[in-house]
């Protein structure tokens, strides 16, 4: 079988590989050196368009219009990028086999690829209902998010069952931004997860019960505490109704569900070290095993700011640990040292009309502020965290560039506190001091 070699290989064809091709010619690639190896048949995309704009029925976002580095303000990397810098870009094809020790990376065609450097991005992968044995979890129409490919199933699907009955099965980032998604492709949608509120793991119940309401006056129906049990199917294997723990039965078209992602770190389970789920890294992402990087997804990096190891699954993060992997590879090898990784987390998301931001931990006492009645025309809210007397995390919805620039200060710099009420009736006021 064919073999190749390459200085650096990047496992992986997603946001953080995108991000780490261009770090790299900005520092110095010869043609040839790199490759990067993805399972999916297009050059490295922003993938938040996916739940998003890609999904509207007007004017939808489409390739090559969202390839890297677009989402973060810079030139969009196209195809003609990746030949013309001498990058090899090797679409469509899955690694199935790495031996770290031999430096090999074996394609599912039984292709060898050998590399000095890895930088391993392979992202996640979606958590499905059959993994914890739902019945039915198999029928037709049921879709889950993550890739290119699972979208364009999805858009064929919304259009063939226009006007059609949607289940939403889960409550965080894909449920609410698909629940919004296909509201907007006007089909009825209903939305099934077990905790009490939305995006528990971000949300408290003030920010959730927000978007809870705006999302029902947008016709949207929300069941909370329960999951769903089982699916049952037409004759031809199509789901037509979701059955859940609390004994309601729903009819259903289409099923998507969004109920966690898993990071993709089998290929190199037992050679490398883990931690918390993903692999082990430095503030360099340099992993336990010599010229093998992690980023993105996977990689369990230090967060200094918490003086704490993190795995996180944002984009931002994607972007930054790969420039940082890229940046360290390169002045390892020129003798040179940089800074540690010091990242501030920051999440978003926006769907129908609606955009939050929020930066730091969302850890301790929660402040909330401003107008959070999803009746108003215009609401705009946010809500602080508190611990050891400072503000370490702040949220804001529907906030100016120059406002968000300001929560993210307040996280950054932790001012410290003293009344809580006294922040609360500040609200913005006090970030924007800051
Ligand atoms: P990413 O998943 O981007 O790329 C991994 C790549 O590796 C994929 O192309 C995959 O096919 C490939 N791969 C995996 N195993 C392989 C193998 N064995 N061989 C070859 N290739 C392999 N975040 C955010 O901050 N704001 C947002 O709005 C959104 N929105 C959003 C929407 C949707 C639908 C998803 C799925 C995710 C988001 N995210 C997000 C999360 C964000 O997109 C995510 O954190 C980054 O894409 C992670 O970048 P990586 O490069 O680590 O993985
Ligand atoms: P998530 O962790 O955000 O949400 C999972 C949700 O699943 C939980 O909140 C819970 O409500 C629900 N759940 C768990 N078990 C369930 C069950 N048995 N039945 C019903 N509901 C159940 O994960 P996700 O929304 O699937 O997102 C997947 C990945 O994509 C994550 O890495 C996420 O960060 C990423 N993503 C991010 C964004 C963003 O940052 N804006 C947008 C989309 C996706």
């Amino acid at each position: 079988m064919a073999e190749k070699s390459f200085k650096y290989v990047i496992v992986g064809g997603g946001v953080a590989a995108g991000y780490a091709a261009r770090e790299f010619v900005k520092l110095g690639l010869q043609p040839g050196e790199l490759a990067i190896i993805s399972k999916e048949g297009v050059a490295p995309y922003e993938r938040p368009a996916l739940s998003k704009a890609y999904l509207f029925p007007e004017s939808p976002a489409r390739l090559p219009g969202f390839h890297v580095c677009v989402g973060s303000g810079g030139e969009r990397l196209l195809l003609e990028w990746y030949e013309e810098k001498g990058i090899e870009l090797i679409l469509t094809t899955e690694i199935v086999k790495a031996d770290l020790a031999a430096k090999t990376l074996t394609t599912a065609s039984g292709e060898l690829f050998n590399y000095q450097i890895l930088i391993i991005a392979t992202g996640s992968t979606v958590i499905r209902l059959s993994d914890f044995g739902v019945q039915g979890a198999d029928a037709k129409n049921i879709f889950y998010l993550r890739e290119i490919d699972d979208a364009d199933k999805l858009i064929e699907v919304i259009k063939e069952k226009k006007n059609g009955k949607a289940v939403i099965v889960g409550g965080g980032y894909i449920g609410l931004e698909l629940g919004a998604a296909l509201r907007i492709n006007n089909l009825d949608v209903t939305m099934v997860y077990p905790e009490p509120w939305c995006m528990p793991r971000l949300f408290t119940s003030g920010i959730a019960s927000f978007y809870e309401g705006y999302y029902a006056n947008k016709g949207i129906k929300i069941i909370k505490g329960t999951v769903a049990v089982g699916f049952n199917s037409d004759s031809t294997g199509a789901v037509k109704e979701v059955e859940l723990k609390d004994g309601r039965v729903l009819d259903a078209d289409i099923v998507v569900v969004g109920v966690g992602g898993r990071p993709l770190t089998t290929l190199f389970k037992g050679q490398v070290e883990e931690e918390k789920g993903g692999i082990k890294t430095d503030a360099f992402f340099k992993t336990s095993v010599p010229d093998v990087y992690a980023v993105g997804d996977v990689a369990t990096f230090p967060l200094k700011l918490y003086n704490e190891l993190r795995r996180v699954e944002h984009v931002d993060h994607a972007r930054k640990s790969a420039e940082q992997a890229v940046k360290a590879i390169k002045a390892h090898e020129e003798g040179n040292a940089i800074d540690e990784y010091d990242y501030l987390p920051y999440f978003y998301s926006r769907s129908f009309d609606l955009s939050w931001q929020f930066y730091g931990d969302n850890v301790g006492d929660t402040v909330l502020f401003g107008d959070n009645n999803p009746e108003s025309p215009k609401p705009k809210f946010g809500t602080y965290w508190i611990k050891d007397g400072k503000v370490i995390g702040a949220f804001l919805e529907g906030g100016a560039p120059e406002e968000n620039k300001a929560i993210a200060k307040v996280a950054r710099v932790q001012p410290s506190v003293e009344n809580l009420d006294h922040l609360a009736n500040e609200g913005l006021s006090f970030a924007s001091k800051i």
